[in-house]
């Protein structure tokens, strides 16, 4: 078996509230592959972004992280302020949601191509680095690149300064690239040209990709292997194709039915499809299955916390339903 990029085992964060420790994430496993392609998917407040910046270091200071083990690389504790600080924006670069919260108004897209090269390329002059800034503006999509490089982040739409930032995070050719929801900021047609291109760079790149959204949809097109989550917690992992087919969780069967059911609700005039109840509060989480509570199949036994189910191939779920009674 190839040495996993990373791997993470039993990682739990939890913050400080006036109500109690909030957890947030809870025995969370994390493995990827190099060069593999992982999505990690879930509804809103599942804790997606906490962990992908738990990766990066950037958690808040009163955040409390801790788990078994944090291997990237040959790091050992991969997660601790120090590794984090080295490997980020080296070994691991993230694309956010936003790109204006990686561009500074200030300085043109030139100066943000280059400085974001000079740690990893510490002895590359500037024009070196301007060149090869240039060259991934024009890879990533943006014509006339020459250009642009001189122009300020306003004097672009919103689908280029996204291609602006894929460009940053491919500059340092990391070996984790992260992309945080990076295409709900843009309209149809501008997330599929975004898709598109992060599809023709992984190819061409040995990084290996993590991207966190609240679709089934967008994961389906970049990833082979898919993570649910469920508040704080991993409910089900599968190849993308077998958990699209069939999924065996309840909370990833609705997630999936709220996805698709839309479009067909429009044709038959039906309701639209929910998840009935509400995530539980990260600062009183159930004792048992966290999803007991909206869990159209609960029984007895789901007040006690269900095993994670493995079922070979990186396939499994974490329900009763999956055990032999
Ligand atoms: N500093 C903090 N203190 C307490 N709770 C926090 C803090 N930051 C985040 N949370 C809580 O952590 C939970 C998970 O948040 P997170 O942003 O990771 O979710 P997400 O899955 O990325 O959601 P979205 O799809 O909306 O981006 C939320 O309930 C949020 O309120
Ligand atoms: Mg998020």
């Amino acid at each position: 078996m190839t040495v996993p990029l990373l791997s993470i085992r039993n990682l739990d964060v939890s913050y400080p509230t006036a109500r109690g420790q909030a957890q947030i994430l809870s025995a969370v496993d994390l493995t990827i592959a190099p060069g593999a392609s992982v999505g990690l998917v879930g509804e809103s407040g599942s804790g997606k972004s906490t962990l992908a910046l738990a990766l990066l270091g950037l958690l808040p200071d009163n955040a409390k992280i801790q788990s078994e083990s944090a291997v990237f690389d040959n790091c050992p504790d991969a997660l601790s302020p120090a590794a984090t600080r080295r490997l980020r924006g080296i070994d691991i670069a993230m694309v956010f949601q936003d790109p204006m919260t990686a561009l500074n108004p200030l300085f043109t897209i030139g100066t943000h191509l280059v400085e974001i090269q000079r740690r990893k390329f510490a002895g590359a002059s500037r024009a070196e680095l301007w060149a090869r800034g240039e060259a991934m503006l024009a890879r990533v999509g943006v014509s006339d690149a020459g250009n642009r490089m001189r122009r300020y982040p306003h004097e672009f739409s919103g689908g280029m300064r996204q291609r602006v930032v894929i460009a940053m995070a491919l500059l340092v050719e990391p070996k984790l690239l992260i992309a945080d929801e990076p295409t709900t900021a843009l309209d149809a047609t501008i997330e599929a040209q975004v898709v598109d291109i992060l599809r023709d760079l992984r190819s061409e790149l040995s990084a290996a990709l993590l991207v966190v959204s609240h679709s089934f949809g967008l994961i389906a097109e970049l990833c082979e292997t898919v993570i649910v989550m469920y508040a704080g917690t991993i409910v089900e992992t599968g190849a993308v194709g077998d958990v699209l087919r069939d999924p065996h969780h309840p909370y990833a069967q609705a997630l999936l039915a709220c996805e698709i059911e839309p479009l067909s609700s429009i044709e038959s005039a039906e309701p639209l499809v929910t998840i009935p109840g509400t995530v539980p509060d990260p600062a009183n989480r159930p004792a048992g299955c966290v999803f007991a509570a909206r869990c159209p199949a609960r029984h007895d036994r789901c007040s006690e916390p269900p095993p994670f189910v493995s079922q070979g191939n990186g396939r499994g779920f974490a329900c009763w339903l999956g055990v032999s009674s």
